[in-house]
């Protein structure tokens, strides 16, 4: 025999593999450089029925990630990388395949070449996919896992109140989550606007979907832009080589929550409203941009109108961030909503903490409607965790809260004092103890209808005592009638 010039070697070569593949494989399909099928085998037919085709006619020509569920054909066209062995699955089965790029003389990538080297692979590669079922599993349990720590924890009920401004706060959170617009919640700290950034996230269309939160001010500046857009492969050497995804990605399809966004630097102001506007991001280190899908949520306690003013927020992202603002009340402003706030937190702690649920008495109420709370629900919450935790009383009074608000003494035991005698709280120890003591031996003898003994009696002191601290319990005291 003659011996044959290279390049017709080199061809027959790759006609007698491709009729070898094509032949021994249980069925194979060829694929154009826009994912189009263009040719099967005969062989391959076979699997038409199971993907919803009744003949080869329907089924070539169609683009093949629409026709075959789980296919990696359109992967291996756009990288031109082979995938010379893995296991596909669908509706038609699970089976061991080989995909393989073609290319033209110039190297270009024309299409690929797609075998199903075996189906039912179960009987003749037991142990691989034994393998492959128990890697499946943990996938889907880390997922199922993951998706339930992203489940939102609230709904806008949670945000609780009844008072006209809180029902107000939940009837623009109920509208604005009907809209993919970005939401504006401002309030000073304490007030529940992460709690409400959730609550809108669980009425939404998104629910389904992550709800995922980045807190500004907590993040390094050098690193935010990072933490925001993510990092492309080999952008960085060491830890970050193999990229990263940043959290507007992870938030794909449902809520990114931008909490204290006031406290974002000026540069990376303009790439969030850049971000915003086109739905677009760009991992540090490529060149590429990624299109998102993602509801934002701003929330801040401080002054964006003062910060525009004063040059250190961006007056365009501030109207972009607008356009549903929502105003969360400080709770001074809406006292009325506080036993209700006192009912479900004082079950919260004592869900969390174990320790018995504690009632909360008249006065001590009382005391709190009077506070300021410049901490508003957070300072609430604490304040009453610590009034839980330091008694073993079973209902809380007057007496365990004054301590913790700074409240003088007198205030406590005094039926409401005037609330301008509390703005005077602080005063030396010694001259609280004799305020202290007078008024409640005004109150004793009030109680006796001015029977001395019996209001020592009720005081626990000698009468002796009593007479010696009269004239100052009685000297210069308020015009109490009946006294
Ligand atoms: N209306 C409400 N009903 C019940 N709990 C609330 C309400 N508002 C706030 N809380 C509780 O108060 C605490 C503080 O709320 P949240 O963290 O949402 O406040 P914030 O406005 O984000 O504060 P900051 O500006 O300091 O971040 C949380 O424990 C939250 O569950
Ligand atoms: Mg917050």
């Amino acid at each position: 025999m003659n011996k044959l010039p290279e390049d017709q070697m080199l061809k027959l070569a790759a006609q007698s593999m491709f009729d070898v593949f094509s032949s021994t494989a249980m069925g194979s399909m060829l694929v154009d450089r826009q994912h189009r099928i263009v040719w099967i085998s005969e062989s391959y037919k076979q699997f038409l029925p199971a993907l919803g085709f009744d003949s080869a006619e329907a089924f070539v020509g169609k683009r093949v990630e629409e026709v075959v569920p789980n296919t990696l054909m359109n992967e291996v066209i756009d990288t031109g990388k082979p995938i010379l062995v893995d296991l596909l699955s669908n509706q038609a089965g699970t089976f061991l395949v080989s995909r393989l790029p073609l290319r033209n003389a110039a190297g270009e990538v024309i299409g690929a070449f797609g075998m199903v080297l075996l189906d039912q692979p179960e009987t003749t590669m037991q142990p691989l996919m034994t393998k492959f079922a128990r890697l499946q599993r943990e996938l889907d349990s880390a997922r199922q896992q993951l998706a339930a720590q992203r489940r939102p924890k609230y709904s806008i009920a949670s945000f609780i109140g009844s008072s006209a401004a809180a029902v107000e706060v939940k009837r623009q959170a109920r509208r604005v989550a009907q809209t993919d617009s970005t939401v504006l919640l401002l309030g000073e700290t304490g007030t529940g606007k992460e709690l409400l950034a959730h609550g809108i996230h669980a009425a939404s269309g998104r629910a389904g979907k992550p709800f995922v939160g980045v807190n500004i001010a907590a993040v390094p500046e050098s690193l935010l832009e990072a933490e925001f857009f993510g990092v492309a492969p080999g952008a960085y050497t060491g830890a970050e080589r193999k990229g990263r995804d940043g959290k507007f990605k992870a938030a794909n399809g449902g809520t990114l929550l931008l909490d204290e966004i006031g406290d974002m630097p000026l540069a990376l102001q303009s790439k969030l409203l850049r971000v915003l506007q086109e739905q677009e991001v760009e991992p540090l280190g490529s060149n590429q941009v990624q299109r998102i899908d993602v509801r934002v949520i701003a929330a801040t306690s401080r002054d964006l109108p003062a910060m525009v003013a004063d040059g250190t927020f961006r007056a365009d992202l501030y109207y972009r961030l607008n356009v549903l603002p929502i105003r969360l009340p400080p709770l001074r402003e809406r006292l009325a909503d506080l036993e209700a706030l006192v009912e479900t937190l004082a079950e919260d702690i004592s869900r969390r903490s174990g320790l018995p649920h504690k009632s909360l008495n008249a006065d001590a109420l009382d005391l709190l409607a009077r506070h300021d709370w410049p901490g508003n629900i957070r300072e609430l919450r604490n304040v009453l965790e610590q009034a839980t935790l330091m008694t073993d009383d079973p209902s809380l009074g007057a007496a365990h809260f004054a301590p913790l608000l700074g409240v003088p003494a007198r205030a406590v035991v005094a039926p409401p004092a005037p609330a301008a005698a509390d703005s005077a709280a602080w005063m030396p120890l010694p001259q609280a103890v004799a305020e202290l003591e007078a008024r409640c031996i005004r109150l004793a003898l009030q109680r006796t209808g001015g029977n001395k003994l019996a209001a020592a009696r009720l005081l626990g002191i000698a009468r002796a005592t009593l007479y010696q601290k009269l004239p100052l319990a009685t000297h210069n005291e308020p015009s109490h009638p009946g006294d």
